[in-house]
């Protein structure tokens, strides 16, 4: 047994993803955007609060037999910028991506302005500029309107 995991907590996978190094209380922020509630989504393992070396705390989320898009991923990197995402396959970790947090987000979040240029009929890509990291705060390119992460977690 390998002595930094003296015991297992939850079951190894046999393939999907684990979504590690969550900030501790994220967890569930990260299952809404997979959509947990909504659909079958298969097996899903909520780790919270394991003791962590990096991160003290640490939330954990495993999802058996499914494999995220692009999109889930930049999503999942505005509410735990510290995640890893681990694909499994055959019960081994085959590929480990730590999720990236830009300084600008581009399309990703809607701004919450009803007035703001990028909720009108012109063509404008939405754009925040990460005013801070976690919890997120966000501020609108366009109308300097601040969105807080409660905003951004109810578009996802
Ligand atoms: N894991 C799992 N099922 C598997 C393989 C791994 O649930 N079949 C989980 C592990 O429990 C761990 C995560 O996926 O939480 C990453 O696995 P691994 O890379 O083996 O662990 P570490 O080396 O501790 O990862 P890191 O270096 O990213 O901390
Ligand atoms: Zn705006």
């Amino acid at each position: 047994m390998p002595k930094k995991e003296p015991t297992l907590r939850v079951s190894k996978i046999k393939d999907g993803t684990v979504i590690d190094h969550i900030t501790g209380g994220h967890a569930l922020d990260v299952a809404k955007i997979l959509g947990i509630a909504e659909r079958r989504a298969g097996v899903i393992t909520i780790a919270m609060n394991v003791p962590s070396k990096r991160l003290g705390h640490k939330d954990m989320v495993k999802i058996e037999g499914r494999f995220l898009a692009g999109a889930e991923v930049d999503k999942i990197a505005l509410l735990a910028p510290k995640a890893t995402i681990n694909i499994v396959k055959g019960y081994k970790v085959v590929e480990k991506q730590r999720v990236r947090l830009p300084e600008v987000i581009r399309g990703i979040v809607r701004c919450d302005n009803p007035s703001c240029i990028s909720n009108s009929n012109e063509p404008v890509q939405t754009r925040f500029y990460v005013q801070k990291v976690e919890p997120l705060r966000l501020k609108c390119h366009y109308c300097g309107h601040v969105m807080e992460k409660e905003d951004v977690l109810k578009q996802f």
